[in-house]
């Protein structure tokens, strides 16, 4: 009798990858599985075997947008967020996107990413203890860096549960997703005028090449803008929460930080590693029939890529539950890899080196007021998240309050 092949989304937790993935990564690397659409897929989870995909040019991305292909989830993902860089190239853009999103980026100084991260902390310390690092620290500080990137003002703009709801999958997610995304999508179109005017931040510049080039429609501009927006606010804000849950489950890494800042991007890049991200898998389309990890895939059918389960793979990360800032970095495949490796990874890790730094100077002691097996986690999100996170911290400075120092 043949078994049915499991569901997948196996789990939304953040800082535990799901017993069955873990299963797949050790023993059967490549495997079918039901996607939330009850179409079947491949889940491919082995760490060799995910670089293998995302490497493969006969693995497209781009199809996945067909309404024809098997679909992951209800909601048929739009051109712009796969085929983006292709986007950003017929408007004209795509030079200043790179520029704008890289390593060497100017719209968002160290500085000033140092700044705002001492001020959100400063903030967060001042509250009543027990306090929701969510709430207090995570969403307002990478809301600040993102609306402070693109050029947009934070008045008017979408709050937190509509674009944390952008990353909705699963069933009902097609309408839940347009209804969370509608005023953000508005919001940033009612942004274009000022922008070609003043030309504020990343998006000022970007709209002006646009504007030159003349190809591109201000539908299709808000839209392109919008996935930016959510980029720079999704992915890193799960950073930032999984950074300050690994500080709350490693006693004495917090005050090792403070007198070791040179440890700090190692812990960045161990967190990245560490901590699960993906609600789904990376989908792709097979365009002929590839042979991966033994496993015959036939053109048309679809792929689901779970990088968290190659950064948990234990034939490259020995122990890879274990949270260990000392690891060689640089391997996960947290960016992805291939042609669509996260062109903003340069940016990612500078907000996140500079807001660990900055916690690690401001906040002596960060201590969970809840177990942390028992933090609830976003169900049926691309991107994991904690619903909440309380926690008691204590500053620094004299009295355990922010530090004096500027
Ligand atoms: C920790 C933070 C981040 C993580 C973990 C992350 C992860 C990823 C991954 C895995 C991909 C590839 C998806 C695939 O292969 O299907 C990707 C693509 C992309 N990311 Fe990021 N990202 C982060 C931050 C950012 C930021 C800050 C920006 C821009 C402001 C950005 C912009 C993009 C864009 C435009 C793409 C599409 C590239 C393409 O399709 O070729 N990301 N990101």
């Amino acid at each position: 009798m043949s078994q049915q092949p499991a569901h997948y989304p196996f789990s939304f937790r953040g800082d535990r990858i799901a017993p069955e993935l873990a299963e797949t990564v050790a023993h059967c690397p490549v495997r079918k599985v039901l996607t939330n659409t009850g179409t079947p897929a491949w889940l491919v989870a082995g760490y060799e075997e995910v670089r293998s995909v995302l490497r493969d040019r006969r693995f497209s991305l781009g199809m996945t947008s067909d309404p024809a292909s098997p679909q992951q989830d209800p909601l048929v993902p739009p051109e712009f967020a796969t085929d983006t860089l292709n986007c950003f190239r017929r408007a004209g853009m795509l030079a200043t996107l790179h520029r704008g999103i890289g390593a060497g980026q100017q719209h968002l100084p160290e500085k000033r990413i140092e700044q705002l991260s001492r001020d959100a902390v400063r903030s967060f310390l001042a509250r009543e203890q027990p306090a929701d690092l969510m709430t207090g620290l995570v969403l307002p500080l990478t809301r600040a860096l993102t609306f402070e990137l693109l050029g947009l003002p934070a008045e008017g703009a979408p709050d937190d549960a509509s674009l944390l709801g952008t990353f909705r999958i699963g069933a009902g997610s097609d309408t839940a997703v347009f209804e969370a995304g509608e005023p953000g999508f508005r919001y940033v179109y009612e942004q274009l005028p000022r922008l070609r005017e003043e030309r504020t931040g990343l998006l000022g510049e970007l709209i002006a090449h646009a504007d030159e080039k003349g190809a591109t429609s201000d539908e299709q501009l808000a839209e392109l803008f919008f996935f930016l927006l959510i980029s720079q606010y999704g992915n890193p804000a799960t950073t930032l929460a999984l950074t300050a849950l690994a500080l709350m489950r490693c006693p004495g890494l917090l005050r090792r930080l403070r007198e070791e800042p040179g440890a700090v991007p190692g812990a960045v890049d161990e967190v990245l590693r560490w901590g699960v991200f993906l609600g789904d898998g990376l989908p792709r389309i097979a365009r002929e029939d590839v042979t991966v990890g033994g496993v015959r895939v036939r053109r048309g059918e679809l792929v689901l890529v779970s990088t968290d389960g190659a950064n948990h793979d234990p034939r490259v990360f020995p122990e890879p539950d274990r949270l260990d800032i000392d690891r060689p970095t640089g391997a996960h495949l947290r960016f992805g890899d291939g042609r669509h490796r996260c062109p903003g990874r340069g940016l990612a890790v500078l907000q996140a080196v500079v807001g660990l730094r900055t916690l690690a100077e401001e906040i002596e002691e960060l201590r969970p007021a809840i177990p942390l097996d028992t933090v609830a986690w976003h169900p049926d999100h691309a991107i994991t998240m904690p619903r909440a996170l309380p926690a008691y911290a204590r500053g620094t400075g004299p009295g355990g309050g922010a530090a004096t120092r500027a």
